[in-house]
């Protein structure tokens, strides 16, 4: 387990994900606000990116620690275009939203993030995410407003700081 929330457990990738991720990621719905916004077109490709994410550091599966089954992912890397900065990330698949998962998990990722040396954490948001807007306000982020600078487009940028 890389770490735990009240009632998750955020753990490496594993093939047997790869159902339940395709389902979710397949979507454009789902997709649209991601830093890659193309769905996965089938059930191979999502097997072949399950065993990228196995390898990559930074992002994980988040499981249901009561049942087992596969409700999101986290998020903990160097933004990408970055100077070193880490951002945080969150992905709720749509049977397991509005439960609070994704604060549960944006609260918890920070915390690793603090607990390994890392002193402030950001967090990358298209303006039109609404949900995503509201989980970065809900775990204490402050808005440093708008930037070009991340994924070749605009998104709002949070901080969140571990001296407050
Ligand atoms: C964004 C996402 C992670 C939210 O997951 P979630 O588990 O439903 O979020 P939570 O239940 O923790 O809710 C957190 C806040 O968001 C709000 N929220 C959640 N979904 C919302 C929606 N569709 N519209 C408006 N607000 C929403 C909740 O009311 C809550 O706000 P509050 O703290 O003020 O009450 C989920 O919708 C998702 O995975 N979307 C697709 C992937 C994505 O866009 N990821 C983020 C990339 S930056």
């Amino acid at each position: 387990m890389v770490f735990e929330t009240p009632r998750l457990r955020v753990v490496p990738w594993r093939d047997d994900h790869a159902e339940t991720a395709h389902a979710a990621y397949s979507q454009p719905d789902f997709v649209k606000f991601l830093g890659n916004p193309t769905p996965h077109p089938d059930l191979a490709y999502t097997q072949q990116w399950v065993r990228r994410a196995a390898d990559r550091n930074g992002f994980w599966a988040a499981e249901s620690k009561a049942t087992g089954e596969l409700v999101g992912a986290a998020l903990l890397q160097p933004l990408p275009g970055g100077d070193g900065e880490y951002e945080v990330g969150w992905h709720v698949f749509p049977a397991h939203q509005h439960q609070g998962y994704a604060t549960e998990i944006g609260r918890s990722a920070v915390a690793h993030g603090f607990a390994n040396g890392r002193n402030e954490v950001y967090a990358v948001v298209k303006p039109e995410n609404i949900a995503s807007l509201a989980v970065a306000r809900a775990i204490g982020m402050h808005s440093l407003g708008r930037t070009d600078r991340y994924y070749e487009t605009t998104t709002e940028l949070f901080v969140i700081r571990r001296n407050g």
